[in-house]
């Protein structure tokens, strides 16, 4: 929740898609959460969603054109005074005007004014997406430091579906709240220091089926590699998130894949990373798995008795990684919870298995205290294949996941010549 005193001023340009619904959710997380929010429509909007809609959840007038108000001079106002620009959903003709700087409405004299950072969710239908009009705009549009966000697959408006969806609303307004902050620690544009960049995260943890209906798996959430993989696509990366059962939302413009077992992880993460320039584990694989997987059910036995388990150990895939590399250019990040013993501290422990595993970066969590499954929090240590370590105090997993890119740019920049 943002401060009465500090509301920060955003401006939502919604362009004419339907998907323009799903805005008024948008729009609701930005005022509920203390956002100053400026609806900007195009006229075609307005065919979708009316302008008392707009009027009533931002509690402010609205309007489309550059003839109301014009004593206040709104089409350079608005602009001006916007900490953050949005345009959900983002049309293929929105785009268009946008990357050619044509002004003939409200919400394009808004984005030619703006020096704010700028989002734009697309949603269209596949074949218009993937015209090369519209990418040929969308790359212009990102070559100048706005973020445009690959849209989401499924169900599009007709029975048809694929690429073209708007992003998750909640993923949309998340990503947005990150650009808000970071704009704050940045004290100016949006920093897009991973652009050109692509990045596998895996998260969530992997199952090893006994039987069609019983597996052996473990606690971990997922939150914190969905936080890498979020922050990452604000600062301009092309993230590739391998998912092993986890039931978050799709982060906004990340292409998300499947999975179930640590086989499954290790062929998508290694699929991934054959042109990629930072990996971050955050996964956690089983450690073993059932030698074998009964094809039916595992009955009870009449006499009692338990059925003989074996197990056997699955790949190291950060080892793997870390080890046989599959480019030469490639940041391997790896996670490590560990407990101070007789044997030594947290941190030889984990100084020790970043020798061992050969990754560039460790992001070590002491888990002596209790675990972090599951909690929006987290603390660790980055430690790096030099020796070098940055605490990160305990904060949400964004700020730490903020830190482990700014330590992958780190490693990226020493090691070049
Ligand atoms: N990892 C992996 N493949 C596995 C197991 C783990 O890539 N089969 C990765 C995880 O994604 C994480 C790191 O290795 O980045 C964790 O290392 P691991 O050795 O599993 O650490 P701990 O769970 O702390 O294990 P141990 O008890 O062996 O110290």
């Amino acid at each position: 929740m943002v401060n009465g005193e500090s509301r920060p001023h955003v401006v939502l340009g919604v362009s004419g898609g339907i998907a323009a619904y799903k805005a008024c959710e948008l729009l609701r997380r930005f005022t509920e959460s203390g956002h100053d929010v400026t609806v900007v429509p195009t006229a075609a909007a307005l065919e979708f969603v009316g302008a008392p809609t707009w009027a009533a959840l931002s509690g402010k007038p609205v309007s489309t054109d550059v003839w109301a108000d014009v004593h206040e001079v709104p089409h350079v106002r608005i602009g001006q005074q916007a900490e953050l620009l949005v345009v959900a959903p983002a049309t293929a003709d929105l785009l268009a005007k946008a990357a050619h700087g044509l002004a003939d409405d409200l919400l394009t004299n808004t984005l030619l004014t703006a020096r704010c950072p700028i989002l734009f969710a697309p949603a269209m239908h596949t074949e218009m997406w993937e015209h090369p009009a519209t990418q040929a705009n969308v790359a212009t549009l990102r070559s100048r430091g706005a973020i445009v966000l690959e849209p989401a697959e499924g169900r599009l408006t007709g029975a048809d579906t694929g690429k073209g969806r708007l992003p998750d609303p909640a993923e949309i307004f998340a990503l947005a709240a990150d650009l808000l902050a970071r704009r704050d620690d940045t004290g100016g544009a949006a920093t897009q220091d991973l652009s050109g960049l692509r990045v596998v995260v895996s998260a969530g943890g992997t199952r090893e089926y006994l039987d069609p209906v019983r597996f052996i798996g473990n606690r971990s959430s997922g939150l914190q590699g969905y936080a890498l993989a979020r922050t990452a696509a604000a600062r301009g990366a092309e993230v590739t998130l391998v998912a092993a059962n986890v039931s978050l939302p799709d982060p906004a413009g990340v292409k998300v894949v499947r999975v179930e077992t640590t086989a499954q992880l290790q062929e998508r993460v290694l699929e991934a990373c054959t042109a990629a320039d930072a990996v971050v584990m955050a996964a956690a694989p089983a450690d073993f798995r059932p030698t074998s997987t009964a094809e039916s059910k595992i009955k009870k036995s009449e006499d009692g008795s338990s059925p003989d388990i074996q197990l056997t150990q699955n790949p190291d895939i950060l080892a793997g990684l870390a080890h046989e590399r599959p480019n030469d250019h490639i940041v391997v990040v790896g996670f490590a919870a560990e407990t101070g013993d007789e044997h030594g501290s947290v941190m030889d422990h984990a100084r020790a298995k970043l020798a061992r595993k050969g990754c560039d970066l460790l992001v070590v969590n002491d888990v002596g205290g209790g675990a972090v499954f599951g909690s929006e929090d987290n603390e660790a240590v980055v430690l790096a294949a030099d020796g070098s370590a940055v605490s990160v105090p305990l904060g949400s997993k964004a700020a730490l996941a903020h830190v482990i890119w700014d330590r992958v740019l780190g490693v990226r920049a020493s090691d070049t010549p």
